[in-house]
């Protein structure tokens, strides 16, 4: 999966997305991150990328023309690759990272990342020039509700949220199945060794060896956890799941 990001800070982004798991999946090639400098792309002999709002307000707004033509740039040299791959040339998805977009979930992330190729486009002072969104943007999300400075925070939050579902990325195929959010639920609690710790003990039937009974209390554990912590996410889980009657003697 390629990843390739539209920013005025791609230091920032590579710094960040470099280290870890993600830094380590993309030595082995399972995805790729690149950054391109949208002010590379202005035709300003200022460099300059921002200007007034027409209108009035507070702030400045990033103009159409440079960020047209670096995602121009960007799909062309895609379109290139996807050819000379003789892979599917389906319309590379432009996503824009937006505290006006519709809220990331773990069920957004399963859908993106089937995607071979994704753009972030991140923004910066108020926002930007809505005419250039109309013609590139194809997905408007956003990570919470509330407002950051820019999109680079929470493009590498999704990116990372994406990356880990890509095959070979996780190196246990298990644990992206079986963690919190991917089944509606949130995850049970886990211990490692030892296993008395502050004169707790690991409760017992993780000890027992019984699997039957283990996947039983796991299940139990993250019902009960979600109905505390996530009530409304517990909700939507009975109704998809409404509990077995029981059977009458
Ligand atoms: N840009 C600023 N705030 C944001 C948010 N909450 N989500 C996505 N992009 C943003």
């Amino acid at each position: 999966m390629h990843f390739h990001i539209m920013t005025l800070f791609p230091e920032m982004v590579l710094d960040g997305l470099h280290t870890s798991i993600i830094g380590r999946a993309e030595e082995k090639g399972c995805i790729s991150i690149e950054a391109v400098n949208i002010r590379d792309y202005t035709l300003d002999k200022h460099k300059k990328v921002d200007d007034y709002t027409y209108g009035g307000g507070a702030g400045m707004l990033m103009q159409a023309q440079p960020v047209y033509d670096c995602w121009k740039a960007l799909d062309e040299k895609i379109k290139e690759r996807k050819s000379s791959e003789q892979s599917e040339d389906g319309r590379t998805r432009v996503v824009y990272v937006t505290p006006q977009g519709e809220v990331f979930n773990q069920s957004k992330a399963e859908e993106l990342s089937k995607e071979k190729d994704l753009i972030f486009l991140c923004g910066h002072y108020e926002g930007i020039d809505e005419r250039v969104l109309e013609e590139i943007v194809t997905d408007y999300i956003s990570i919470g509700d509330y407002v950051l400075t820019g999109g680079e925070l929470p493009a590498m939050v999704m990116i990372d949220a994406i990356s880990r579902l890509v095959p070979g990325v996780l190196n246990n195929g298990e644990s992206a199945q079986t963690e919190s959010h991917s089944n509606g639920l949130l995850e049970y609690p886990q211990y490692s060794r030892p296993e008395v710790w502050h004169e707790k003990r690991v409760p017992e039937v993780l000890l027992s060896g019984h699997h039957a009974n283990i996947e039983k209390w796991r299940l139990e554990q993250s019902l009960e956890r979600t109905k505390e912590r996530r009530p409304e996410m517990y909700e939507a889980y009975i109704k998809e799941h409404p509990p077995k009657p029981q059977k009458r003697r």
